[in-house]
């Protein structure tokens, strides 16, 4: 069972960038915990950022994984792309926010990527990827 966690745009930031909203967890630290967490539950676990949608698209397209974890950052308001990326692979994909993007802005309370995930988990800070990686093993051992 193989999981791949895509993180997108600026979260390379968290533990610097606006630390009241999204905490001091840097995404080293963050990647650490969610590949510790993976392999005590008997996966694995790659991890994937970047800054652009194309790449992110293409990882999507070509790596090998059983279920998505992905944080699609500022793309969740805005990408087609990306939405239709994951509904082509067909496989489960399990959306994560850290921060509760429902009662932010309300250009963040509209998802995309939503339509396409099998469930979303947001507002609950980094622990919101742990979370995710353990409905990953409920829903790949069926
Ligand atoms: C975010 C919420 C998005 O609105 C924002 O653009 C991010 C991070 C979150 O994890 O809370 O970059 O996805």
């Amino acid at each position: 069972m193989k999981i791949l966690v895509i993180h997108g745009p600026n979260l390379n930031l968290l533990g610097r960038r606006e630390t009241t909203i999204y905490g001091a967890v840097s995404l080293g630290e963050i990647n650490q915990r969610i590949t510790t967490l993976a392999t005590e539950l008997g996966m694995d676990a790659e991890t994937f950022q970047s800054n652009s949608e194309g790449d992110i698209v293409d990882a999507i397209h070509g790596k090998s994984f059983d279920l998505l974890i992905i944080n699609p950052a500022a793309y969740t308001h805005t990408s087609v792309a990306i939405r239709d990326a994951i509904a082509a692979v067909g496989r489960p994909a399990i959306e994560v926010h850290i921060s509760n993007i429902h009662k932010r802005e309300e250009f963040r309370q509209h998802s995309f990527i939503a339509g396409v995930a099998t469930g979303q988990i947001c507002g609950l800070g980094v622990e919101g990827y742990l979370l995710a990686v353990r409905a990953a093993r409920n829903i790949l051992q069926g």
